[in-house]
């Protein structure tokens, strides 16, 4: 046995007799180093897999707790630790598995981030280098909200480029997408509010609503056209929505696009009860097909689509440049950027500026679409050929996460563990929902550069999923 995973058992045993009860501190990371002869990264990942079992939790600068929650019960294979979904807080499992990426040097399928070597980043980083000290050091006053002004329209020309009149001046910057929209939600909507969500969908936004005070609502999201407009229709008749936020190009983590039909009607829909409409559209210059997808934003006439998206996955994801193209919101979100951080530094707007001004933006797009959808088709017929039989697979039109439907006898949470065991991470399915049905679906990132390594890693997740079944069939519970 590893480790760090007898040394968990023996923090489990002490939990077990008494020793240490709920809301005790256990030993911090370097008592227990010094006291049982263990390497800080071993008591580290030993707290880890505790904390992902709901056993202890961690509190910023003061340490880790025994938990006041009520263990489960084991189960019978090793692996299957005593995390019952029901019992799974899917805000920790977010962080848990975010955490279990960065600090184990993991082959990392489970990350939400788009492989850094697709990206021309030397050539970003000199345009970041050779800014004079006009630019990086007044620009502050210059490029304060609503941000530097030669990105403003270098971002207007992309929109041109997609056949919408968009003017620099309707364009907002932000720190990424997740401020963008953070600030939409708090122009649009007051705490208490209720916000409608796509179930699955991106585990962040659910965060984000509760953060800003308001109610997450889920509604249900078919894997290839997106939010059921029936079940939106007849809950605007029922209660009070103040907001609608969803992906409608390469939705995370489904990968469809919904049909221009539906985005026309979902848009009316809105319009009709004037509910704004906030539209993540983080992917979308990562399409497979030869034309682009239309954003929901494209069917808008009354300004209710308040348009959110970033250069994180298609171009310099540690930037941390986004925007948001607010409609009869823009001078409200303008305020709010001034309020919640001032304004983005001048140096990285300015960087990618001058990159899409001079060197080839589409070049390096086609480029990043090619390599994507050759990555996306190897990693489908890997999994096609080492997962067990049984499983199902979303057919992604664009971007680089695909959805797997495991056996349903398979936890998820099961080959999720077992994966970390062997130095994989994956994301499980029941990050994306909090309605709790998710307990058989993992998602994969398909943007890391394809290699032997990354192959194997496939393999054997098929492999271990293959041995889990086996065991769940020979243990039904
Ligand atoms: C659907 C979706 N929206 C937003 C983000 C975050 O975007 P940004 O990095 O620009 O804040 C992500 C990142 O994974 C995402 O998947």
């Amino acid at each position: 046995m590893k480790l760090y995973v007898s040394f968990a058992a023996r923090i489990r045993a002490m939990i077990d007799e008494g020793v240490l009860r709920p809301g005790d501190k256990i030993f911090s990371v370097r008592q227990a180093s010094q006291k049982y002869s263990l390497s800080i990264s071993t008591v580290l990942r030993a707290y880890l897999l505790l904390e992902q079992e709901g056993i202890i939790s961690s509190h910023p600068q003061s340490g880790y707790y025994v938990t006041q929650r009520k263990r489960l019960k084991q189960r019978g294979s090793p692996l299957a630790k005593d995390i019952n979904l029901a019992e799974v807080d899917a805000s920790k499992l977010v962080l848990t598995t975010l955490k279990s990426i960065r600090e184990f040097g993991t082959v990392p399928l489970g990350s939400p981030f788009p492989d850094p070597q697709l990206f021309p980043l030397k050539k970003i980083h000199q345009y970041e280098k050779a800014l004079t000290d006009d630019e990086g050091e007044w620009g502050i006053l210059s490029d304060l909200p609503p941000g530097n002004e030669m990105l403003r329209q270098q971002i207007a020309r992309r929109y041109l480029f997609h056949g919408m009149d968009i003017s620099p001046d309707d364009i907002v910057i932000t720190h990424g997408a997740t401020e963008a929209i953070t600030l939409c939600l708090q122009a649009v909507a007051k705490p208490g509010a209720t916000i409608v969500l796509e179930s699955p969908g991106y585990y962040a936004l659910a965060h984000t609503v509760e953060r800003l005070g308001m109610q997450v609502l889920e509604l249900h999201t078919d894997p290839e056209s997106g939010l059921d407009l029936d079940a939106l229709r007849a809950t605007i008749s029922a209660i009070n929505i103040a907001a609608v936020v969803l992906t409608a190009n390469f939705q995370n983590p489904l990968g469809f696009v919904m049909p221009d039909t539906k985005k026309q009607a979902l848009v009316a829909l809105l319009a009709e009860q004037q509910i704004p409409l906030i539209e993540d559209d983080v992917y979308s210059e990562l399409y497979f097909s030869d034309e682009p997808p239309k954003p929901t934003k494209a069917f808008d006439h009354e300004g209710l689509v308040l348009h959110c998206s970033s250069f994180s996955k298609c171009l310099t994801p540690g930037y941390r440049v986004g925007w948001t193209v607010a409609g009869r919101y823009r001078q409200e979100v303008e305020r709010l950027m001034f309020l919640s951080s001032l304004s983005l530094p001048s140096a990285p707007q300015i960087a990618i500026a001058k990159f899409m001004q001079r060197d080839s933006f589409e070049q390096h797009l086609k480029q990043l679409r090619h390599t994507l959808r050759s990555q996306y088709i190897l990693m489908r017929n890997v999994i096609e050929e080492s997962f067990p039989a049984g499983t199902e697979l979303s057919v992604p039109k664009g971007g680089y996460v695909i959805w797997v439907r495991l056996p349903p006898q398979l936890d998820a949470l099961d080959l999720y563990r077992a994966a970390i065991d062997n130095g994989i991470t994956v994301a499980p399915g029941s990050i994306f929902s909090r309605q709790k049905q998710l307990t058989h679906y993992i998602r994969l990132n398909f943007s890391h550069l394809w290699s032997l390594a990354i192959e194997q890693a496939v393999r054997q997740l098929g492999k271990l999923a293959c041995k889990l079944l086996d065991e769940s069939q020979q243990n039904p519970s």
